[in-house]
């Protein structure tokens, strides 16, 4: 397809998105009066279309707008969702708790359970709360500098780990280069930060062999920059390269908790130093979550002691993480729900069967209209590559991609009901998802698939 023909048909997209959004678009109209960019958050207007859908109300798997049109939602607020918009068992536990009181700086009786839990579901034994992902990873990053005397932290090229100064980095021609539209923000990044390539065993040596890296901070699939599995190998070649060095690793899972109840480290049995995990455990309540190996808490204690404080004197030592709601009496009451009710393996196993089905689909559409893209999954997660074979890293997606044609793919699937994640293509299944959801994407991504190969529609699984 050219890219005048592409064009234009973005553009008749774009006017009936206008067409059939009119109170959406007042509202974001209005809303460049008292935000910065429009809306509460920037991110929401990366959604294809000119403008996003302001939403009235959403409930498992369906969004209602303002002007009344509903949505098939695998966006799930891009993992925020994953219990399912509404979740009963999380909205009734919120709602007691509220009742009771939300933040106390108090510990409740639900922390037990969830403690026990998350050392059950996750493999480490020591936890804390913060409220978010990125604040949960700047915790990790500080308990390794304190720990290793070390500063520099690793990441590879691609990564998303929340607003974390560090990680803000990619590779352009070999070297270590701020990622697009980040302002340094007075840190020297040439000081406490690497970055090397996912899946490319000599480059991580190489950057490690120095002995001057605290931490390797990374997914154990890449998923912000389309979807990289790690190699045959690989994660464990990065266990043995971080011991070998002296530094720690963390897996942060807040993403690949798709890949079940436990995440990588749980399904595969990994064996991380910290691990992170964020958004969808709280159900929608901010929670980010911090989990230590007994070895390296036994090492923080030397530095910063455990032990009750006396009577006499009850000093102040925040650590430098922490925070005011953090581990609050809502929190922990969400997490407990969601990990209990809602998150289950029982849901993994139907959301996981669901996404099979997804990515199944996506495929057979893709070989029956000739459309040599490439789907990835990751348990309930699945990934849309605009490029024919699996990426290794960072820069072969880079190669692949194709901002405008995305945006026609977003926005095509957003007119006829879809919602998918507007960063990149990534879909997700929750406990609520169902056979008829996965049913109506297919069936509109066979259209979109037909109407760009140019073929005619042909039936999902009939190749
Ligand atoms: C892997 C990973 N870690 C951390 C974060 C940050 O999460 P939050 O924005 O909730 O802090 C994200 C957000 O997308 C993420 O994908």
């Amino acid at each position: 397809m050219s890219a005048g023909v592409l064009r234009q048909w973005l553009a008749r997209e774009q006017a009936s998105f206008a067409q059939h959004h009119p109170t959406s678009r007042a509202r974001f109209q209005s809303g460049q009066e008292h935000y910065l960019y429009g809306v509460p958050l920037h991110w929401m207007r990366r959604w294809a279309g000119g403008f996003p859908l302001y939403a009235a109300s959403a409930s498992g798997t369906t969004v209602r707008c303002v002007d009344g049109l509903e949505y098939v939602d695998f966006c799930l607020g891009d993992t925020g969702g994953m219990c399912g918009h509404a979740a009963p068992a999380v909205t009734a536990a919120v709602a007691a708790q509220l009742e009771r009181g939300a933040t106390l700086m108090l510990p409740t009786e639900d922390a037990e359970w969830v403690g026990a839990e998350l050392a059950r579901r996750f493999r480490l034994p020591y936890w804390g709360f913060t409220t978010s992902a990125s604040d949960a990873n700047r915790a990790a990053i500080r308990i390794a500098r304190m720990v290793t005397g070390r500063d520099v932290v690793l990441v590879f090229n691609g990564c998303y780990h929340g607003s974390v100064e560090e990680a803000h980095v990619g590779l352009a021609a070999g070297r270590m280069v701020m990622r697009s539209g980040v302002h340094p923000n007075a840190v020297d990044h040439g000081r406490v930060s690497r970055v090397v390539e996912f899946n490319d065993p000599a480059a991580l040596a190489a950057a490690l062999g120095t002995r001057d890296v605290a931490l390797v901070l990374a997914e154990p699939c890449m998923t912000n920059y389309g979807m990289i599995e790690a190699a045959p190998g690989f994660l464990a070649t990065l266990r043995a390269l971080t011991r070998d060095s002296g530094t720690l690793l963390l897996f942060d899972e807040t993403h690949t908790l798709s890949a079940g109840p436990g995440g990588y480290t749980g399904r595969d049995g990994l064996d991380p130093d910290l691990f992170v995990v964020g958004k969808a455990v709280g159900g929608g309540i901010p929670v980010g979550l911090y989990g230590l190996s007994a070895q390296l808490a036994g090492r923080l204690w030397q530095q910063a002691p455990r032990g009750a404080h006396s009577l006499q004197v009850r000093q102040s030592s925040h650590l430098g993480f922490g925070g005011t709601l953090a581990g609050s009496a809502l929190q922990v009451a969400a997490v407990r729900a969601v990990l209990a009710e809602v998150l289950t393996e029982a849901s993994f196993a139907r959301m996981i069967a669901l996404a099979d089905e997804l990515a199944v689909g996506a495929r057979t559409i893709l070989r029956a209209r000739r459309i040599p893209w490439f789907i990835a999954q990751s348990g309930a997660r699945v990934e849309t590559l605009l490029a024919p074979s699996p990426p290794r890293n960072a820069s072969d997606v880079a190669r692949g991609r194709d901002a405008e044609l995305e945006t026609l793919f977003h926005l095509y699937m957003l007119n006829r009901g879809i919602l998918i994640t507007p960063f990149h293509s990534m879909l997700l299944t929750c406990p609520a998802t169902s056979a008829a959801d996965v049913e109506r994407y297919l069936e509109v991504f066979d259209a979109f698939c037909g109407e760009l190969s140019g073929s005619g529609a042909v039936t999902p699984g009939a190749a």
